[in-house]
């Protein structure tokens, strides 16, 4: 993989990743620290921490996991207290932390539909409220980064909660870089499709016939990896994208795009079949069999 950013692209910034102990938000963890930030991680349960914490010393990086669970208002205020006194004000911000499972809609209970909303929707309100609330009373600047999803324009079948949550997540970005942008705080999101990571997937991806539909969906014909985000993050985070508050940035190979254009089926097949069909659609074609 190219490595285009100077290798203290982050230094100086004490970096928070929601759910960092796992999944997008162990390699943006991972990334952040090897670019010279200073990394809080929290989560629910600490051995994940403690394995991300422990592999970003192992690689001469500075991290502290901290577990939280974010749902909670007291927990996230207690988790930004301790975050801060064992590692300096955090200056960055990535709301990360997710929960999402396939079901029917009339079939999910009250508290499957709190799981979700509290873990995306307050959980990352909670956060950044912590964060701005910090940095508007020291007059610091700051950056916030939310992880949202394609269908949070679309909205999906079956992931309604999640689906709902995003929205409000994008929502929010937008509502508070226009807010608190005068301020100096600047947020943006990024919205991945399919992402295999071992949380995502084990609750989301129901087979390998699935996984293939899933894949065959995309135009660059892959899934995207972890470390493609963290890249993105990076670059969102520093102060290369300073001037872009506000923005939702889709990183999915094209997949949410190709789901809409009518004539986007064409490219599942053969492209020299295709062409001998659009031949024979063209007025001058001398196929006058029909
Ligand atoms: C219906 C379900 C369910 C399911 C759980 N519930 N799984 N209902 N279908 N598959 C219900 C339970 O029955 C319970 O309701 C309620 O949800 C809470 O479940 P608990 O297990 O008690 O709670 P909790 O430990 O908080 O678990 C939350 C969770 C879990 C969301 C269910 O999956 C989780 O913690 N996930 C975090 C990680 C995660 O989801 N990562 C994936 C994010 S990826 P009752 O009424 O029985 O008490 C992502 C990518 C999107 O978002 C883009 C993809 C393309």
């Amino acid at each position: 993989m190219p490595d285009d950013f100077a290798s203290d692209l982050l230094a100086d910034h004490h970096i928070v990743v929601t759910g960092g102990g796992t999944g997008l938000g162990r390699a943006m963890a991972l990334r952040f620290a090897d670019l010279g930030a200073t990394v809080t991680i929290n989560g629910r349960r600490p051995e994940p921490l403690a394995e991300t914490v422990a592999d970003i010393e192992e690689e001469g990086g500075t991290a502290e996991g901290i577990p939280c669970n974010v749902r909670d208002a007291n927990e996230v205020q207690a988790f930004f207290d301790e975050a801060e006194e064992r590692q300096g004000p955090v200056t960055r911000l990535v709301n990360n932390a997710a929960a999402n499972f396939l079901a029917a809609t009339e079939d999910i209970s009250p508290n499957g539909f709190d799981a979700i909303i509290k873990t995306n929707l307050y959980g990352t309100f909670y956060c950044t409220q912590a964060c701005g609330r910090r940095w508007l009373e020291r007059d610091t600047e700051g950056v916030v980064l939310s992880i949202a999803t394609t269908y949070a324009e679309t909205g999906s079948a079956y992931v309604v909660p999640s689906a709902m949550s995003k929205a409000g997540i994008v929502a929010m970005t937008r509502s508070l870089a226009a807010e608190w942008g005068s301020e100096g705080i600047r947020l943006n999101a990024v919205a991945p499709g399919p992402f295999p990571t071992e949380g995502a997937w084990e609750r989301l991806m129901p087979g390998d016939e699935f996984e293939q539909m899933m894949r065959e969906r995309i135009p660059v014909r892959r899934f995207g990896e972890p470390e493609e985000i963290a890249d993105l993050a990076s670059f969102l985070l520093s102060d290369l994208s300073g001037y872009m508050n506000g923005e939702v940035v889709t990183f999915d190979g094209g997949e949410a795009l190709a789901a809409g254009g009518q004539f986007n089926a064409f490219t599942r097949m053969p492209r020299e079949e295709v062409k001998s069909i659009l031949n024979h659609l063209r007025p001058d074609s001398s196929d006058d069999s029909e």
